[in-house]
């Protein structure tokens, strides 16, 4: 099963209207993308319509960092998925743990927000990871399976198959400390196993699983080339043009790695 690598930036609280503009127009100005990777950008919401606008329908595709369940009504503060789809956003980032931890996300609003989002057609891309005390007592893949399944609820195995997960552990986000590539690849390989429980093998062998946390232009390749590591959600290092591109150019060396192997 050969499955596309993904690289997005998640600006998350960076980036006036201004320099989110000159960013994409700079990133688009490099070298074209060779359809080997697909790159996504995730500004904030200011910034979603301008962004949309300079990217347009080409090879780059926008995404927003949250999203309400709602289409419209009186949810002062929220976004719909509709209004994503109108600003030009192809994804949207749900349950990231900054989500989590500062804005009240459960497990079951991260699985409301997935089914609204796919009802407007937009790809989520769910965020899940252990917190280092989890890690710590040895519990990482109940905390990860039990938050995968409850995000997946209710859908069906064709929606789960062209999906997006981010595996991002909680203490490896900002932190400089990365996850090992042996334990990235470790709960990637078993968040594909509880796909394949839950929609069949066919959808595991097709949703895609990202690695996010403190991924740098260093780290981007090995990270990349593990078997079960579909590409990359980036925080920090994706605020500079260069360190983007870098991380964007490493998804592409790892999807060599695996032809190589054989896998992929
Ligand atoms: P950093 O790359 O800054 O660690 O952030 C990772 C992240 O949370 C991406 O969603």
């Amino acid at each position: 099963m050969v499955r596309r690598m993904i690289v997005a930036a998640n600006w998350k609280m960076h980036k006036t209207l201004g320099e989110a503009v000159a960013f994409v127009r700079d990133f688009l100005a490099g070298p074209p993308e060779d359809g080997t990777v697909e790159v996504v950008i995730c500004p904030p919401f200011t910034a979603l319509a301008d962004v949309g606008r300079v990217l347009g329908d080409g090879a780059v595709a926008l995404g927003a960092q949250d999203v309400f369940w709602e289409t419209e009504g009186a949810y002062t503060g929220a976004v719909s998925p509709l209004m994503l789809r109108d600003a030009g956003c192809r994804y949207v980032i749900v349950g990231h743990s900054e989500r989590r931890q500062y804005f009240g996300e459960t497990d079951t609003t991260v699985n409301r927000k997935v089914q609204a989002a796919l009802g407007q057609g937009l790809t989520p891309i769910i965020c899940v990871g252990e917190q280092l005390a989890q890690r710590e007592a040895g519990i990482t893949m109940q905390v990860i399976g039990r938050q995968m399944e409850a995000a997946l609820a209710g859908l069906t195995p064709a929606q789960i198959a062209g999906l997006v997960v981010a595996y991002e552990p909680v203490w490896a986000i900002g932190t400089g400390r990365t996850a090992s590539e042996a334990d990235a690849q470790e709960a990637a390989r078993f968040l594909r196993q509880v796909v394949a429980r839950l929609a069949g093998e066919e959808a595991a062998g097709r949703i895609r699983i990202q690695y996010g946390g403190s991924v740098t232009p260093a780290n981007a390749v090995g990270l990349m080339s593990q078997p079960d590591i579909d590409g990359a959600l980036v925080g920090g290092a994706s605020l500079k043009v260069e360190s983007f591109r870098s991380i964007v150019a490493a998804a592409r060396q790892g999807a060599a790695a695996k032809r190589g192997k054989g896998e992929g």
